[in-house]
């Protein structure tokens, strides 16, 4: 079966100080994460799409749903963890306790705060999913990426065609992930931000799926500028 977890477990620190997570604030009319979910809803591939938000915001989250019309029996809001791998680890627990966990399960995760994936984006990610272990959305690095390992003098300046950016989604084999972060020590598991380096640390592959320069994630108050001058864009066209 194919799974959609829409990880909006975050407190988005770095936006500053606004009332409520970013995730929930408004872009154009709606809230983020709804202009998130409404494109995963165009895809009819989701056995359930299973958001998950910090605990004490589930019933705004439900409430949200139920305004915008979308509090749809595919749709699930479950509880995020305390950083976003086990966020993703919350969304595995319920599918398993929900369904169980069958060998072929893929899970299309993608960040809440990225209102702008497309449709192609979606279905690559599932195609390639179905045919790898795990699939990370990226696209080729803009800015030449210099490594300081001491903040103070450059240490390597890798090759700028290697080297690309990452967006989400990211899709596992679910059986998969859950192996391998379950192997994964706790000091480990708290360096291991990103889940695509859980697999590709353990000599996993990880295919490549185009992204978007448009598909940003909202992380900053400039980003909220920025995502409201693409919707504009969108709209005046
Ligand atoms: N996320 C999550 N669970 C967590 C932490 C983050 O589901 N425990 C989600 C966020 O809600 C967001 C995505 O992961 O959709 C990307 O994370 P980031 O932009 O870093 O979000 P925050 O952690 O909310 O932001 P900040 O680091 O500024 O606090």
């Amino acid at each position: 079966m194919i799974y959609a977890g829409i990880l909006a477990g975050g407190k988005g620190t770095r936006m500053g100080n606004v009332p409520m997570p970013k995730q929930f604030l408004t872009l154009n009319d709606k809230p983020i994460i709804v202009h998130t979910i409404e494109k995963f809803l165009l895809n009819n591939k989701f056995e359930k799409i299973i958001i998950a938000t910090p605990k004490e915001w589930i019933n705004h989250t439900n409430d949200i749903l139920k305004k915008y019309s979308i509090d749809l029996p595919v749709v699930t809001v479950v509880s995020g963890g305390t950083d976003r791998n086990e966020t993703i680890m919350n969304i595995i627990d319920y599918i398993e306790q929900e369904n169980g966990l069958n060998d072929d399960d893929i899970i299309v995760t993608h960040d809440a705060v990225r209102p702008f994936l497309t449709h192609r984006i979606i279905e690559e990610n599932i195609e390639h999913g179905l045919r790898n272990s795990a699939v990370d959305t990226v696209i080729p690095a803009i800015d030449t990426i210099v490594e300081s390992t001491d903040e103070t003098f450059i240490s390597s300046i890798p090759r700028r065609d290697y080297m690309y950016q990452g967006q989400t989604p990211q899709t596992f084999h679910i059986k998969k992930l859950k192996e391998l972060y379950g192997n994964l020590s706790v000091a480990d598991k708290k360096i291991l931000s990103d889940a695509c380096k859980i697999f590709s640390l353990s000599d996993e592959k990880v295919k490549l799926v185009q992204g978007e320069i448009f598909n940003i994630k909202v992380t900053t108050p400039y980003d909220l500028k920025v995502a409201n001058a693409i919707i504009k864009e969108s709209i005046d066209k």
